[in-house]
């Protein structure tokens, strides 16, 4: 019987989904498996169902949000049912840290019968200050995701079913406060609407795309997509962040695998 790859992921501003397609697609080819692609990002996607048995695979890939799995996701990881297939975690984070991402994700994919019998984490350009990890995933990460998807390949081929060490701590560190922060709008918005299509949250209002509802994820979509740069995160706050991020997290980071 034919078994699938589920390559599940939220990938805001897209690191994500390029890694996690590597990671993904090599795999499918190795082991024959169709490739059911669940795109997580938009919100009329959420939460999706799969129903995982054992010779099916999930690749999840996801973005590091303050050293933790993005608490948006939760709903969504709460009906992955895997029944004793096999899963893959892929965290992708901005040149600073993973911190307890990989394993937060690893024990909750755990929790829903999966058998996690490896994670990766890849440096990627920081969503919040693009000067750090800028160009990034490059093409060695992508060919590293693509090897690491072949690597999970022949485990799998070995019968592998154990969860591997993976670093971090438990308890996890403290998630993201909600701030309340959001992007402001400037006089360039042309009211394209494009930032109303592309924010994961749909909280910007389609009528009025200078206004920004609750719930933002900082996740910067809509900045990155505006073709006028008229959305900014100018809150002091904000500012911070990118200087604390540009003054210690310039260093490339390889990625790193636990299999
Ligand atoms: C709210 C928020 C929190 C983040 N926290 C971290 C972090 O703790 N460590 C880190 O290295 N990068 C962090 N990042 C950067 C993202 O993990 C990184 O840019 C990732 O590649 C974004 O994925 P995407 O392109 O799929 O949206 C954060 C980004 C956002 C928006
Ligand atoms: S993408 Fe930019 S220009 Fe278009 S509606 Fe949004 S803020 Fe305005
Ligand atoms: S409004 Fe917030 S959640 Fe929506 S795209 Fe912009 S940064 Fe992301």
């Amino acid at each position: 019987m034919a078994h699938t790859l589920y390559n599940v992921f939220f990938s805001p501003t897209k690191s994500t989904e390029a890694i996690t397609d590597k990671v993904a697609d090599a795999i499918a080819q190795d082991r024959d498996l169709s490739n059911l692609i669940m795109n997580l990002t938009k919100p009329n996607r959420r939460p999706a169902l799969v129903s995982g048995e054992p010779g099916d695979v999930l690749v999840f890939g996801f973005p590091v949000y303050s050293g933790r799995v993005p608490a948006v996701l939760m709903e969504s990881i709460a009906l992955l049912e895997g029944e004793g297939a096999v899963a893959v975690v892929v965290g992708v984070y901005g040149n600073r840290d993973y911190d307890d991402a990989l394993l937060e994700a690893a024990d909750l994919l755990t929790m829903q019968g999966f058998n996690v019998i490896a994670a990766g984490a890849f440096s990627a350009e920081h969503s919040m200050a693009p000067r750090v990890g800028a160009g990034r995933p490059d093409a060695d990460d992508l060919a590293a995701a693509t090897q690491f998807g072949h690597d999970v390949a022949a485990l799998i081929e070995a019968g592998e079913r154990k969860m591997p060490s993976i670093k971090g701590n438990r308890p996890y560190r403290d998630g993201m406060p909600d701030t309340g922060m959001r992007p402001s709008t400037t006089d360039a918005c042309t009211a394209c609407g494009i930032c109303v299509k592309l924010c994961p949250m749909g909280i910007i209002d389609a009528d009025d795309p200078a206004k920004v509802g609750d719930g933002c994820l900082q996740c910067n979509a809509c900045v990155k997509g505006c073709p006028e740069d008229a959305k900014v995160f100018d809150a002091e706050g904000a500012k911070k962040i990118v200087a604390m991020l540009e003054g210690n997290c310039m260093a490339r980071k390889e990625p790193e695998l636990f299999l």
